[in-house]
């Protein structure tokens, strides 16, 4: 194929908030970096009786709202002009001809196309079938991509149907399936910490490390996503995708390069080392939790068993973390947004200072400070001046801010919209990984959703349940945040 210098993106579901909110200020941000290719075009399609003018004017204001940093009226202008829009409606099989001679008529040339799939998640099998059946990703005028919005699947059996029904209209090269987590600055960093370093990999490993935690808590409560949320809760949400990217991230072996696939051949891996929870011990390896006054919510069944928090001990069949525990957490409405992972080594095996009654030595942690406060912390004993041998904890920091200027992180969608244009797939999730993930998901799923673990309530504005703390004190443990104050 000659290189063509043309590039369109086609966002299905462009009236909807993810467009609004991330996709159009993303572009707008690439574009004022000069990092979109020459001649590029966005065509919004959604069912909104729009025009150009009228998507025009409202990526106005979400571009003003959303990437109110870089906003001027002069590249506005000029960025503008490259946004098109389409009145479609998906499911209209017949439309697809109409809509690809409308593409052509703006592209004019050879012309790479990426379709980006923000919509409902019923639609996404609809518009590849479409899309194939229309000749619309055959990639012989110019590469054809599709990056497929979350959540991809509701359990394992639905996400590799999906799966398939993908695959038989597409490579899988052709796809980039969304984890806005991994293209966080800090969730990427987790790989250059590890693996640009030489003095963390050595006790990256069950001789020296406790255990891991990783925690993603928002205070934000459902708002008004509960139609969406009722239906999924925090284990599909939270759970299944981020919060299990980032154990693969902390747990994989070294890939041999820095190529997508090396990549993820190294985080499948270790996802399929998980021990699935038998369904007997999810019980006891898993809190479920609901926020008081989630019921409440519109479109929310007021008998819902849903939860908004969720906490669970997973552990990891492979040579490097056998027996250590990886306990993982989320929920909304808590008391503050932190997402962190936490890594606790062994305490000293044998204590020579004299220690007060009660009192028992520190272990040595590793905050990696995902967001919002990026940055990584090391908290270690240091000897407390003028006294014979006290010991205290003290940390060594590295903010973000500090060292790369207050506006060094960009904007995850940013990342991903780049990357995907460039064809460089590493930050996204590949099949079997997803499938990996639904893999350990689902039995919880399965038991939560039959009422065999209580669902505990918590206050708005707490750290979650009770039950969560007393569950790590079972075993020893406390949850912690590095990067929160309290
Ligand atoms: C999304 C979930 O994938 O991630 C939301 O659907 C959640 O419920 C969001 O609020 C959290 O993302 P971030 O980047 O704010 O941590």
């Amino acid at each position: 194929m000659s290189a063509v210098e043309s590039t369109s993106v086609i966002i299905f579901g462009a009236s909807g908030d993810l467009t609004y909110r991330k996709l159009v200020p993303a572009f707008y941000h690439l574009f004022g970096k000069d990092r979109l290719p020459e001649n590029f075009h966005v065509l919004g399609l959604s069912r909104s009786e729009w025009d150009d003018e009228t998507f025009r004017n409202r990526m106005e204001e979400g571009v003003k709202q959303f990437a109110s940093d870089s906003f001027s009226q002069e590249s506005w202008k000029a960025f503008r002009e490259k946004l098109h829009y389409y009145p479609f409606d998906l499911s209209d099989a017949e439309g697809y001809r109409a809509c690809a001679k409308h593409l052509a008529g703006i592209e004019k040339q050879k012309t790479n196309r990426m379709y980006y799939l923000a919509t409902a998640p019923q639609f996404f099998p609809i518009a590849i079938q479409h899309l194939g059946d229309n000749g619309m990703v055959d990639d012989r005028d110019g590469w054809r991509r599709v990056i497929v919005e979350k959540p991809f699947g509701h359990d394992l059996q639905s996400a590799h149907q999906l799966n398939d029904t993908i695959h038989r209209y597409l490579r899988e090269e052709q796809i980039y399936r969304i984890d806005h987590y991994l293209a966080k600055e800090t969730v990427q960093n987790i790989l250059v910490l590890r693996f640009g370093n030489t003095i963390f990999e050595p006790l990256w490993n069950r001789n020296y490390i406790d255990h891991v935690q990783i925690t993603a808590a928002e205070s934000v409560d459902v708002g008004h996503r509960g139609g969406y949320y009722d239906d999924s809760g925090v284990l599909r949400d939270m759970f299944q995708n981020h919060l299990l990217q980032l154990l693969s991230l902390v747990a994989m072996e070294a890939p041999a390069s820095f190529d997508a696939d090396a990549l993820r051949n190294e985080k499948v891996k270790a996802l399929a080392t998980v021990r699935p929870i038998p369904l007997e011990k999810v019980y006891a390896n898993v809190i479920i939790g609901q926020y008081e006054g989630y019921l409440k919510t519109k479109e929310v069944a007021s008998n819902s068993r849903t939860p908004t928090y969720a906490a669970a001990r997973l552990y990891l069949d492979n040579w490097r973390w056998q027996g250590v525990p990886f306990y993982l957490r989320s929920g909304k409405a808590l008391k503050e947004k932190s997402t962190e992972i936490l890594i606790q080594f062994n305490a000293p095996p044998h204590v020579m200072f004299p220690l007060e009654m009660g009192e028992t030595i520190r272990a040595n942690l590793l905050s990696i400070c995902i967001q919002p406060h990026e940055g990584i912390h090391l908290r270690f004993e240091a000897k407390v001046p003028d006294t014979p041998a006290k010991m205290r904890s003290v940390d060594m920091d590295f903010h973000y801010d500090d060292d790369f200027g207050h506006l060094a992180i960009p904007e995850a969608y940013e990342r991903l919209l780049l990357n995907a244009l460039n064809g460089d797939a590493s930050l996204f999730t590949r099949a079997d990984g997803i499938e990996e993930a639904w893999r350990i998901i689902d039995p919880i799923l399965t038991v939560c959703e039959a009422g065999v673990v209580p669902i505990a309530k918590y206050p708005k504005g707490s750290w979650g349940p009770k039950e969560a703390n007393d569950f790590m004190g079972q075993h020893g443990h406390e949850w912690r945040l590095g990067c929160v104050s309290d």
